[in-house]
């Protein structure tokens, strides 16, 4: 036998036992014998490399790192599913309805054939292979645009680099989801724990995450599994007529096809699945956060067609945030910025919705009182994606004996302030202001935070250190912090103190929105900042607005107006303020009107945006920005007032909100086209 044919016969070897391995979980040879083949096979390569090729198992290993991912277009768009959020069994009528009225079945007609699967919770990938040979993978991108994240797929064991057939289709591309199982994920992050390296924040993060990583060894170096379910561009090959016969070829492919998957007719047995499904979803080896039912003919889903890129054939039917059981270890008592002091339960750790789960926020007193929580209490603990966890309720019949109802402080646990509550507030807050170090701590937090004074590197822990050192008590002593000072901080490198220097010098340079909404004031966020800035158009003309004048800025009603009198009414604050000035922090002032002027009447003009989602080519605060500029305005929620909803992929509740009022939806690149409209006039 000559070197490329022993090469072959390895590659066959190894790629079967990958399957078995990998995919069927039953090796049927041990892992020595295993790396004697691996071994055999990458010597016989090294030696003669003209006998590598793109489908080798070698390949699999990580390679060079890479500058950037390459684009590729979807010659098929990679599609997403419409959800229906109805997690009742209603859920699937009403998909079912949709569809046989799409198709005008009457009641007569027998009922619709359905694919049911399971809906991963990973990354979409499209797997392109040509003669059988995996030669491309990407992302779904925007679902036309995708990156090109070969070198990284490849190392998942579970994705053949060849298909397992005779008569390989020219090209099929296979569409599917990349996931971390919640075992391998545990295991990993055990492992990364010991070794004191980073660990991943849930299973979704963890396949997404090392998939976008250039350099692909870190992929290598995590558990990833894949699921297909579902074709791209197809040439050359005689594709089955039902969803369900496709999945059945690409399991022959040597593609895994998740089991858990079932033919059903008419909308109860979907509903019936649904549920049997969502009683076993915490025992699953992986988070699912809903199903998905196909009608299954490929005829009938192409005379289905799809609506703004879902398709009117597939729906994914979700369920109920998950809900777990936990003890109440303590209540902790933290103080925010403006001194509210918020009880936090401590939890023992719980795996909910994907994350462990170590404490939940308990609102405020009332919110304790309503739901009667205590130490010691098991408590229904709830998250759902990346909401933070909640308690949802005691279990009373669980509660120990003695468990003693929960008091807020009548003192600051920080600073030893009393603790006042006015009438009607729910909030109970530390009267000490910046004199508690609570407050200061928070305070100087988002003074930095990136949307403030965007100073890099001065974080949460820097912050303390700097507070409890008395290094600094007000955000203006962060400008006369010199060398010496932060290197006689502990675990500070003379390197990162003057990286510090720089970037609070840099932050010297910024925009008067920006400055105001860094002072903190109570209810000023982001929005008002920046109305109040384009309104006054200088800093002395908004300190000196009685409340009358201030209402005058949209948004802006008496109880914001108040606190930004409050604010002004503190000489300590002016002082802090004058400080920062005297240190040299500027702002183009009047920046606005040369630029609203112009596109007074544009169509943008006094337009009321809501941003969500992941933009394919721009980020919200990039769109932000040039929503600004043209004039319009960016809010946080969804209103009735709201004129847009510019929604990219993932949107979640404000894009449900606004459906239900009425609120236009636009994509980016309709977007782009006011914009566009805006610029000419
Ligand atoms: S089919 C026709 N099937 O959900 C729609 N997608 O918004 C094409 N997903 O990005 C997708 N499990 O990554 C399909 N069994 C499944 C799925 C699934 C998870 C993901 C997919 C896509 C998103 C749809």
């Amino acid at each position: 036998m000559n070197g490329r044919e022993r090469a072959l016969e390895l590659r066959a070897e190894i790629e079967k036992h990958d399957h078995q391995y990998y995919v069927l979980d039953a090796p049927l040879i041990s892992d020595d014998e295993y790396d004697r083949l691996f071994r055999e096979l990458q010597a016989l390569e090294q030696a003669h490399p003209e006998l590598l090729t793109a489908d080798s198992p070698t390949q699999r290993v990580g390679g060079k790192v890479l500058d950037g991912f390459a684009s590729v277009r979807h010659v098929v768009p990679m599609l997403s599913i419409r959800t229906e959020t109805d997690t009742t069994a209603s859920g699937a009528f009403a998909f079912d309805a949709r569809v046989r009225r799409e198709l005008k079945l009457s009641e007569d007609d027998p009922p619709v054939e359905y694919a049911a699967e399971l809906k991963f919770d990973g990354l979409a990938i499209n797997l392109r292979y040509e003669d059988g040979v995996l030669v491309s993978a990407a992302t779904r991108g925007d679902g036309e645009t995708g990156e090109e994240v070969t070198a990284n797929v490849r190392t998942v064991g579970q994705i053949p680099l060849r298909l397992r057939t005779e008569e390989p289709p020219v090209v099929i591309e296979v569409r599917g989801e990349i996931y971390m199982k919640r075992d391998d994920f545990l295991r990993f992050n055990a492992r990364a724990e010991a070794a004191g390296k980073k660990m991943l924040v849930n299973p979704r993060n963890g396949a997404a995450g090392s998939i976008r990583q250039l350099d692909s060894h870190i992929a290598a170096s995590r558990p990833l599994s894949f699921y297909a379910y579902g074709l791209g561009e197809v040439k050359g090959w005689k594709v089955p007529v039902t969803h369900s016969a496709v999945l059945d070829a690409l399991s022959n492919f040597a593609l895994p096809v998740c089991a858990e998957r079932a033919v059903l007719h008419g909308p109860q047995p979907l509903a019936d699945f649904h549920r049997r499904i969502g009683e076993r979803r915490a025992s699953l080896p992986f988070d699912i956060d809903g199903v998905v039912y196909k009608v299954n003919a490929l005829a009938l889903q192409t005379q289905l067609g799809f609506v703004s890129r879902e398709p009117r054939w597939a729906v994914a039917h979700k369920y109920p945030a998950e809900e777990t059981n936990t003890e109440v270890l303590g209540i902790d008592i933290q103080v925010g910025r403006t001194g509210a002091l918020t009880p936090v339960a401590r939890l023992a750790p719980i795996f909910v919705g994907g994350v462990t789960v170590t404490n939940a926020t308990l609102h405020n007193e009332d919110e304790i009182r309503r739901k009667d929580i205590r130490v010691g209490d098991t408590v229904v603990v709830r998250r759902a994606g990346d909401v933070i966890p909640e308690v949802v309720r005691v279990l009373p019949e669980k509660r120990p004996i003695m468990a003693a109802e929960f008091v807020m402080p009548g003192f600051c646990p920080i600073c030893g302030s009393h603790v006042v509550r006015s009438e009607n507030e729910t909030v109970a807050r530390c009267s000490g202001g910046l004199f508690c170090p609570a407050q200061r701590k928070q305070a100087l937090i988002h003074f930095a935070s990136r949307r403030a004074m965007d100073i890099e590197g001065l974080g949460d822990k820097l912050v303390e250190q700097l507070v409890d050192g008395g290094v600094v008590r007000t955000p203006a002593d962060l400008y006369k912090m010199g060398l010496l000072a932060l290197v006689s901080l502990e675990r500070m490198a003379d390197k990162s103190a003057s990286n510090l220097l720089a970037a609070i010098e840099k932050s010297k340079q910024t925009t008067l929105a920006r400055f105001i909404y860094a002072l903190g004031i109570r209810n000023v966020g982001e929005t008002t900042a920046r109305d109040l800035a384009r309104h006054f158009g200088s800093l002395d003309r908004i300190l000196a607005a009685d409340e009358d004048a201030l209402m005058q800025v949209d948004d802006v009603g008496p109880v914001v107006a108040q606190c930004l009198r409050e604010f002004c009414a503190e000489p300590h604050n002016l002082e802090v303020v004058e400080q920062l000035r005297a240190a040299g922090v500027v702002w183009a002032e009047n920046p606005v009107e040369k630029t609203t002027q112009p596109v007074e009447d544009s169509v943008l003009a006094g337009k009321v945006f809501v941003l969500t989602g992941t933009l394919p080519s721009m980020t919200r605060d990039e769109a932000r920005a040039m929503i600004d500029a043209a004039g319009g305005r960016a809010n946080a929620t969804v209103s009735k007032k709201t004129d847009y909803l510019l929604a990219g992929a993932e949107a979640g509740s404000k894009l449900e909100k606004a459906l239900k009022l009425g609120v236009a939806v636009i994509d980016e690149a309709q977007f782009r086209l006011m914009l566009g409209q805006a610029q000419e006039e």
